[in-house]
């Protein structure tokens, strides 16, 4: 059935002796693949040829507390630790409407019960609440032939023990000694908590098991872009192609199931240019969950639960839509993390944007210190989206600390003016998230995110206020007093921290330990210990 020997992947690039693609060679085979598939040959042929099962199950299914922006849900981080005298530079970041999102797992028709959703390490309080409540999304299982499947119940055995290894860092992390790592031991006030993450982190390694269906072709499936603003969906992708420690091919052992699909690959090749029509995109992914819930007994077993997808595509969310369950059961992580589109903290996972122009990453990387910063606060680009408009009419051509327009002169270099400035400005564009949040970050530029529907990346484990900056959409007119408010010292800390939090944002080939894909990876993980899966009784 699978026809994607890694090997044939575009992703492949030149990091540990691997080979490296030439990008012309790279270029040939994407057009070859766009000349030889007609998209309008019909989604479903992409991964079975017989599909039939009526288009699109569940369309409409949205989580029921829907939030405009802000709408309704606790602050999780109220106030930044560096607030400047009295100053608020806040950092907010609310659930989605504050509902329970997962109560869609009751589904009374389909023989399938659950008990009502409670947090347990609830990822969106992250790890700094001590006294998190004890509880789990609880899914009862069906019991197949009568009998307790044995193997479920020891993978949930598995995850249950690491819970409570977890449970007591979060407890105990002041009275125990730092975890010695090889490699990297995480500390300091850049982390919620950092010995829990240390030992949830070890914890995934010991233990995370993540089975990736077979089923599906290339490009769609099994393949994604790696040299675009969207290239965090290729790499994933392809690294879990790669992946060998984390990964199962035996799904009994899986503690959860990636759907490998590419919502890019699917704009690309199925996608009529112009037409405002996403239903092909969409019947392609219901049309494939039709076909593993089918063959498989998984998906229907946890009704998605313990299922995952990725998408850094700004339609990622929308497509996600064609399958009720797995919108509101399943983790999707998603580059475009709009807490009023339905994202949901507690489940789902923010996926980084990166612009990787490149295979090398380490030449983006780097900047001077402070001193060598003359420019206060930096933007350039294009004027679309919600919130541009707002920057570029308050700011732009008004104020020499604060360089806001929308292109930059001919000759000026991008990354040079991000490397003189001291605060690099990434408003949403199209979508909430930007490339330019992991870009200020490989260049020592002190992010500032302005949006307000906006879950930052791996926010479940980073403490983003001590090395960032959050601006309201409402506060732009202040947005000068805000970053002047930042004391030398207190920017020198803060730059000093974005150096720290770079590890997490690298991406290598092959991945290493805390970069990028473990990063992701580890978000997924603390979801999945949320979800408790069991037999009926
Ligand atoms: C899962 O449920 C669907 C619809 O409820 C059904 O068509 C399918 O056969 C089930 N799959 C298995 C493996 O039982
Ligand atoms: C987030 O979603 C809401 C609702 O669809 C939308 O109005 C808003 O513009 C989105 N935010 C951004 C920055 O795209």
């Amino acid at each position: 059935m699978r026809v994607s020997p890694p090997s044939s992947s575009p992703c492949l690039h030149g990091h540990g002796g691997k080979v490296a693609c030439a990008v012309a060679a790279c270029l040939a085979l994407v057009t070859f693949l766009v000349v030889a598939l007609d998209p309008r040959t019909g989604a479903s042929s992409w991964f079975l040829s017989s599909s039939s099962s009526p288009p699109g199950v569940v369309s409409s299914l949205r989580p029921t507390a829907r939030g405009g922006s802000n709408g309704g849900g606790a602050p999780l981080l109220a106030t930044s630790s560096y607030a400047a005298g009295g100053k608020a530079v806040l950092f907010r970041e609310e659930a989605a409407g504050g509902g329970p999102a997962v109560a869609s797992f009751t589904k009374a028709d389909s023989g399938y019960a659950s008990v009502a959703p409670a947090p347990a390490l609830a990822p969106e309080s992250g790890f700094d609440d001590a006294d998190s409540p004890d509880g789990t999304v609880e899914v009862r299982v069906p019991l197949m032939q009568g009998r307790v499947d044995v193997k479920l119940e020891r993978v949930e055995l598995g995850l249950a023990k690491a819970r409570l290894v977890i449970r007591e860092a979060i407890r105990n992390k002041d009275k125990r000694p730092p975890l010695t790592d090889r490699d990297y031991v995480p500390v300091g006030p850049v982390y919620r908590n950092a010995y829990a993450f240390h030992r949830s982190y070890l914890e995934m390694e010991k233990l995370f098991k993540v089975y990736v269906y077979e089923e599906g072709e290339p490009p769609v499936f099994h393949d994604g872009p790696c040299r675009s603003i969207y290239s965090s969906e290729g790499r994933f992708i392809f690294a879990m192609e790669m992946e060998n420690r984390m990964r199962t091919r035996d799904p009994e052992l899986a503690h959860v199931f990636f759907l490998p699909f590419s919502v890019v690959k699917m704009v690309k090749m199925i996608y009529e240019p112009n037409s405002h029509d996403m239903e092909p995109l969409r019947r392609t992914l219901s049309d494939y969950i039709d076909v593993l819930s089918t063959k498989y007994p998984y998906w229907n077993r946890s009704l998605g639960a313990d299922h995952f997808m990725l998408s850094c595509h700004d339609w990622g969310p929308y497509v996600s839509s064609a399958d009720g369950h797995l919108f509101s059961n399943s983790i999707r992580v998603l580059c475009n993390a709009n807490t009023s589109e339905g994202f949901n903290p507690s489940k789902d996972v923010s996926l980084p944007e990166i612009n990787l122009r490149t295979d090398i990453v380490d030449n983006q990387v780097g900047g001077p210190s402070a001193s060598r910063r003359p420019i206060l606060a930096f933007f350039a680009g294009g004027d679309h989206g919600p919130v541009r408009p707002l920057l570029l009419r308050h700011w732009k051509g008004k104020d020499a600390d604060v360089q806001v327009s929308e292109y930059l002169p001919r000759g000026v270099s991008y990354i040079n003016v991000m490397r003189r400035s001291k605060f690099c400005l990434c408003p949403s564009g199209y979508e909430v998230a930007s490339p330019r949040v992991v870009e200020a970050i490989y260049l020592e530029c002190v992010p500032v995110v302005i949006g307000d529907d906006y879950v930052l990346p791996f926010s479940d484990v980073l403490n983003w206020p001590a090395f960032s900056v959050r601006v309201a959409v409402a506060d732009i007119p202040n947005l000068k007093t805000i970053l002047a408010a930042v004391s030398p010292r207190q920017y020198i800390r803060m730059q000093r921290r974005v150096r720290t939090v770079r590890r997490h944002f690298m991406v290598n080939g092959p991945p290493r330990r805390f970069d990028v894909f473990h990063m992701i990876l580890h978000s997924i993980w603390l979801r999945r210990l949320n979800v408790r899966l069991h037999g009926q009784d």
